[in-house]
């Protein structure tokens, strides 16, 4: 008999935390850089007229698992009442073949989206920056806070949504204010937030939200949002004048936030520093002085999938969490 493990959203938000997730996250882009990890690139099937994608992403780590991520991003969703991002993560044993574990990837996703902002501010931002400009207050947003608040202390947290999300944005600040009391939340504009010590940009944007100058001397971008051709959230002009740190060269530059101003000229790959791995493994310097502005161009890798999914999987059979199918 062969039994699949079930695991929900809501069980892998029970089984992983946002700190573990971070540490584990970072020793996976610490072996992708030493070539310990096999990760093929990330396979798009892109539906324009919908204005979404779905994306296939395997990757194995270490000699006992592999694991493919199937996930899409669709921007009408919310409209619709339904997640922008969904999917499924199907966990594999090496030694066997054979599945173990299928677990919801929405959650998952969030996860290690969250953690690897948090592994780039634990090597690229000021390290007593204490504001936080959260651009986008939807689902990636709660995750990005809490990682980057587990590294840096942050005090106050400024949050800018389009004004047809204002609700959303509110009650955002409302459930943050209530679970972390010590951090004071409050909507400002994208003036305002862009000038926040850190920021995160978890929009679907495909222009640039705010011009360079907004930006502080000594700041650290988190740039999220864009994850697929076309899509942009940052002026060329800023990514011109900042140390940029990508999460892997060929992504960031096929869908990250350079991939419009490569295209359109405005700059050039050569003018991304180098990787995140390299950072942490010491082959790359990071910041190199406190007021230079640091972007980490974040794209989503499956080794930071695969990093929590072994966690949840493993926590799971410890804590006899989920269900299981005969397959
Ligand atoms: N880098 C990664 O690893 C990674 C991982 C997950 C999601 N993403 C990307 O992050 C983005 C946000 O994902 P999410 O799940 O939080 O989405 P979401 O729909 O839950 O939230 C998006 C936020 O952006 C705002 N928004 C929507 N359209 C906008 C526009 N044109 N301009 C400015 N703001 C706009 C919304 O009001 C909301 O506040 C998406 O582009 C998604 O593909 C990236």
């Amino acid at each position: 008999m062969t039994r699949l493990l079930l695991l929900t959203d809501s069980d892998v938000g029970r089984l992983v935390g946002s700190a573990e997730s971070v540490d584990v996250v970072e020793r996976a882009f610490a072996d992708f850089g030493l070539g310990r990890t096999d990760m093929p690139p990330k396979v798009y099937l892109d539906f324009p007229l919908q204005r979404g994608d779905l994306r296939v992403m395997p990757a194995a780590v270490g000699d006992r698992f592999a694991g493919v991520k199937l996930i899409n991003s669709h921007e009408l969703n919310p409209s619709r009442g339904l997640p922008a991002v969904v999917g499924t993560y199907v966990l594999f044993s090496q030694e066997t073949g054979i599945p173990l574990c299928l677990m919801a990837a929405t959650t998952l996703t969030a996860l290690r989206t969250g953690a690897a902002s948090g592994v780039a501010v634990r090597h690229l931002a000021r390290p007593g920056s204490s504001t936080l400009g959260l651009i986008g207050a939807g689902a990636q947003a709660p995750y990005q806070f809490r990682a980057v608040a587990g590294e840096l202390p942050i005090a106050e947290t400024i949050v800018w949504a389009p004004d047809s999300d204002a609700e959303r944005r509110d009650s955002f600040i409302q459930a943050m204010s209530q679970a972390h009391p010590k951090v004071a939340f409050r909507a400002g504009s994208l003036q305002e937030a862009a000038a926040a010590d850190v920021l995160c940009t978890t929009t679907p944007s495909r222009s640039q939200l705010f011009p360079a100058g907004s930006v502080r001397p000594g700041a650290h971008i988190n740039a999220v949002g864009a994850d697929g051709p076309g899509k942009q959230e940052l002026d060329p002009a800023l990514l011109r004048g900042a140390r940029i740190v990508v999460d892997e060269i060929h992504q960031a530059v096929h869908g990250g936030e350079v991939n419009v101003a490569i295209s359109q000229g405005l700059m050039q790959e050569g003018d991304i520093a180098g990787t995140l791995a390299g950072v942490i493994n010491g082959s790359l310097p990071g910041r190199t002085s406190d007021s230079q502005i640091t972007i980490f161009d974040s794209t989503g890798l499956a080794i930071q999938d695969i990093a929590v999914a072994i966690l949840a999987y493993e926590r799971a059979l410890e804590n006899g969490t989920g269900s299981t199918i005969d397959l």
